[in-house]
């Protein structure tokens, strides 16, 4: 009887402990303490890259709009994709006491220091869209299959090209986007995956001599950076031939290389506009589609991304395990981060209506 009493005595003990350490969490001054389950109606932080993408603002608004319907406050924080603005962002979110943290990774290997800042304060963090690199404290990660978008892109300039019933030669320019962005070597990779073959037996033929990733990376997927690129690619590659195809990774990146082209007199009398892809669906980009200058572009349902990006937030919280279905491709250098990768869908004028008016991602009327 004595002992049984002691040991009540003992588990009483313990729980008024823990709930002085969790009332301790709660007013923000032994956050790291705090059990997860009691997060609900805590504040998440998300950290995006720039407001300079009209993607971006629509992810940030998505993921905030998930995250407060299930109950969360939010900050949402954008870094004018400058890499230590985002660093010094994110070190103010895990200050203010944030319980998880939403993170599009400006430069994917910057972020070590604060992320480990972040695990000594026991917040989840969610790689969202971009894969942060060179961390163990990374959870998960959200985004699209993004050597298919590479491969959607490419088989689309196949295609419209007619490669495939023996077509060619054609000429054919490569972009790539951002050199500090993960993603950027699926995109490239998986298009080359299809175009190589093709360049390979000369049915393709890049002028510029320019095929190797280093040579194409376009930093911070800058549109007039891509421009000056394809400006000088004409110049001296271009005198006497005409480009039939650029691979585009990114739609701002696609605007920069139409004006380049219209500069020297595409898309005008002899000079047909070359097949130009592109990513993101963004709005001037679907008009530029309908008005028949970009050619095509990879859509990726951004509604989707922050409903699994939030789930996860919201799982990670109550110790639940968040829904992954690729536990092998993501290896960030430090471990395979576990994913969940959604499907892109090529759109062009043929499908714009049915995927994106239908779908319900933008009005007849914005499109106009
Ligand atoms: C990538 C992203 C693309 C595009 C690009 C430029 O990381 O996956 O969809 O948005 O950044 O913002």
């Amino acid at each position: 009887m004595r002992n049984r009493r002691a040991a009540l005595a003992a588990i009483a003990g313990a729980a008024s402990l823990a709930l002085t350490l969790s009332a301790c969490g709660q007013s923000g001054e032994g956050g790291s303490e705090e059990s997860k389950g009691d997060s609900k109606g805590g504040t998440i932080g998300i950290a995006m890259p720039t407001k300079s993408s009209e993607r971006w603002i629509s992810d940030g608004n998505n993921v905030v709009k998930d995250l407060e319907a299930k109950g969360y406050k939010t900050k949402l924080v954008y870094g004018e994709d400058k890499p230590d603005q985002q660093v010094s962002q994110i070190e103010n979110l895990i200050a203010q006491g944030v319980k998880a943290l939403i993170i599009a990774a400006i430069d994917n290997k910057s972020l070590d220091n604060v992320l480990q800042q972040a695990k000594d304060a026991n917040i989840p963090v969610i790689s969202y869209d971009r894969l942060i690199l060179n961390s163990p404290n990374v959870d998960y990660y959200a985004s699209f299959d993004n050597e298919k978008v590479g491969q959607l892109q490419a088989n689309y300039i196949v295609d419209k090209l007619g490669l495939k019933s023996g077509k060619g030669p054609f000429n054919i320019e490569l972009f790539a986007g951002s050199n500090d962005d993960n993603n950027t070597k699926y995109f490239f990779n998986g298009a080359m995956s299809v175009l190589q073959p093709y360049i390979d037996s000369k049915k393709l033929v890049v002028r510029s001599g320019q095929t190797n990733m280093n040579q194409v990376v376009t930093l911070r997927w800058d549109g007039a950076t891509a421009q000056r690129r394809m400006d000088d690619i004409l110049t001296k590659s271009y005198k006497s031939a005409k480009v039939d195809a650029v691979l585009s990774p990114y739609d701002g990146i696609s605007i920069g290389i139409l004006s380049a082209l219209k500069s020297d007199g595409y898309g005008s009398g002899s000079k047909p506009l070359p097949v130009i892809t592109g990513q993101d669906a963004e709005l001037a980009s679907v008009k530029s589609i309908i008005a028949g200058q970009q050619t095509q572009t990879v859509y990726k349902d951004l509604r989707e991304l922050a409903k699994v990006a939030s789930n996860m937030v919201d799982a990670a919280l109550n110790d639940k395990k968040p829904e992954v279905n690729d536990t092998k491709t993501y290896d960030n250098g430090s471990k395979v981060v576990p994913a969940y990768l959604l499907e892109p869908v090529s759109v062009d004028k043929t499908n714009y209506d049915e995927v994106l008016v239908k779908g319900g991602y933008y009005t007849a009327d914005q499109l106009k």
